[in-house]
């Protein structure tokens, strides 16, 4: 009984007191070796390239709204997304899908634009398809950003005439009837065509087919890539996506000539079915840690490409013929999540959170490791649709924590990828657990070190020790993305509530690097 009362008390006592303020996390530790003295591949600038499809408002409305628009353009093209995109060096941008490029013919899309026919967009939405963006706009908009062309034919429903046509007007500098015609609508010369994709997702809304019936219809429509040797685009299979192998394997094994590259799609959704897809925000941590997890993916599903296509090259090779010759392009990759409430389902539209640049960075840091296989990417999609950089809403723009960490990587293009001895401990949640600590390094042209590093950890702080093999003595300045919340994204009301800023705590002494990741954090340092 007096016990009792006791307790009583105590229980009294400690609801007036104010409860004891949780201790703060404690930082994990994580040890990294940067082989600076074992300089890898480099890496390709085109892995920072972005895919651009009709779909929704991908085009229409966030890149292209027509010259007689209230919104600032040049020649039809929005200034505001035009800068950004310039400000991140685009590489390459594929177009015009995607499913859409398999019902693209690309006659609708020449001419004044008031008689081109309008089709409908079946893939996305049903909606009206008014070919205003066709080939020349297309060329148009890679000029003004600076980017490479990557084009995908229609196989679905087109014809190897109807893409012979297409290649030899977009890139002849003979005196032919479709270099005529291609003049007549405005352009003398001939363009830059630097890749050609032979159809997209062959195995579903590209047409449902076989790998070995693909494999054959590949062949053929190289074959006929007419244009002289030194136009001649890289030309890339449509292949596997997720677990799939058989188009990766059926392509190395039969289609070796005139095959520079073979395509892989992975997108990143809640699952395991395709169907169960996570909120862009609100989400719980179990949503945050599972994205995570899966998007981690991608890394065993390169390592088993790269081992098919390591195994057909050491069969065919005869003599010292270059090694990885044949290049695994990731053309389609991201979060895929639910539609925003109140849009089009078909029109993909997604919010995008720290999370999704938390994902980015871990995924550009696997592209990385595979610098000689994986030289191009491009992801979906830039503009209004699932990962977009940019999200508009008539006049207003906004960068996503997608578009920083873009911006962040730059220096990583055409570095040379740098091996890694990573060590991190894990961060776990319900039935999950990831790596603390994902990372990347490489040597950028003007002689300095590039590292990225994300924490994937929602809670805890990632005390990082590095050492730099090779020696490293300077100075090192870095870049910041977090967030106040595991779903800190951007408004239009407030566009810039994630923004990256100046990181001053890493410190280099002699070869020896430290550095205290805040919680879900994307860092990339430059030691020079
Ligand atoms: O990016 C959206 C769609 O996803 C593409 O059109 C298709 O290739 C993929 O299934």
């Amino acid at each position: 009984m007096k016990n009792l009362k006791l307790l009583g008390l105590v229980a009294l006592l400690s609801a007036a007191l104010p409860a004891a303020a949780a201790p703060a996390p404690q930082p994990a530790a994580t040890t990294l070796t940067i082989h600076a003295d074992r300089p890898g591949a480099v890496i390709n600038k085109d892995v920072y390239g972005q895919f651009s499809e009709h779909l929704g408002s991908g085009i229409y409305g966030g890149i292209y709204v027509g010259k007689d628009s209230p919104i600032p353009n040049t020649d039809g093209f929005r200034n505001d997304v035009i800068a950004a995109l310039k400000d991140l060096h685009v590489p390459v941008v594929r177009w015009p899908g995607g499913c859409f490029a398999d019902e693209y013919h690309w006659r609708d899309g020449i001419g004044p634009q008031a008689q081109r026919p309008v089709r409908v967009n079946h893939n996305w939405g049903g909606v009206p398809e008014t070919n205003a963006f066709g080939t020349h706009e297309y060329f148009e908009f890679l000029d003004l950003i600076g980017a490479d062309a990557y084009v995908s034919l229609n196989v679905g429903s087109g014809s190897v005439q109807e893409a012979m046509d297409w290649i030899e007007y977009m890139t002849s500098d003979q005196d032919t009837t479709l270099a005529r015609l291609r003049k007549a609508n405005g352009r003398d010369k001939p363009w830059k065509l630097a890749m050609l994709g032979v159809g997209n997702e062959t195995w579903g809304c590209g047409g449902s087919m076989t790998a070995a019936y693909y494999t054959d219809l590949f062949k053929q429509y190289a074959t006929f890539v007419r244009t002289k040797p030194e136009a001649r685009p890289q030309v890339i299979a449509s292949g596997d996506h997720d677990t799939t192998t058989d188009f990766t394997e059926s392509l190395m094994k039969n289609a070796r000539g005139g095959l520079d590259a073979i395509d892989f799609h992975y997108y990143t959704i809640l699952g395991p079915q395709w169907e169960n897809k996570d909120t862009a925000t609100g989400f719980g941590e179990a949503g945050w840690i599972n994205m995570l997890a899966n998007t981690l993916k991608m890394d065993g599903f390169i390592r088993q490409h790269i081992a098919i296509m390591d195994k057909y090259e050491a069969l065919h090779r005869q003599g010292p013929g270059p090694h990885k010759k044949v290049g695994l392009y990731i053309d389609e990759w991201g979060s895929w999540y639910q539609p925003e409430p109140g849009s089009n389902p078909g029109f993909l539209v997604q919010q995008n959170t720290i999370r999704d640049a938390v994902l980015a960075a871990a995924n550009f840091n696997i592209f990385h490791k595979y610098a000689d296989r994986v030289r191009m990417t491009a992801i979906a999609q830039t503009v209004n649709v699932l990962q977009a950089m940019i999200l508009t809403d008539g006049p207003k723009m906004l960068k996503t924590p997608t578009y920083w960490v873009y911006d962040m990587y730059q220096p990583f293009q055409e570095a040379t990828s740098l091996p890694l001895d990573l060590k991190t401990g894990t961060y776990k949640y319900g039935k999950w657990s990831v790596p603390q600590v994902s990372a990347s390094a490489a040597r950028a042209s003007d002689g300095s070190i590039v590292v990225g590093l994300a924490n994937l950890d929602p809670h805890r702080p990632a005390q990082v020790s590095a050492v730099i093999a090779g020696a490293h003595e300077g100075q090192v300045k870095g870049r910041l993305l977090t967030g106040d919340t595991m779903d800190a994204h951007n408004t239009f009301e407030n566009p810039d509530a994630v923004h990256p800023v100046a990181f001053d705590s890493a410190r280099l002494s002699g070869n020896s690097l430290s550095v205290t990741l805040p919680p879900k954090s994307v860092v990339v340092l430059s030691l020079r």
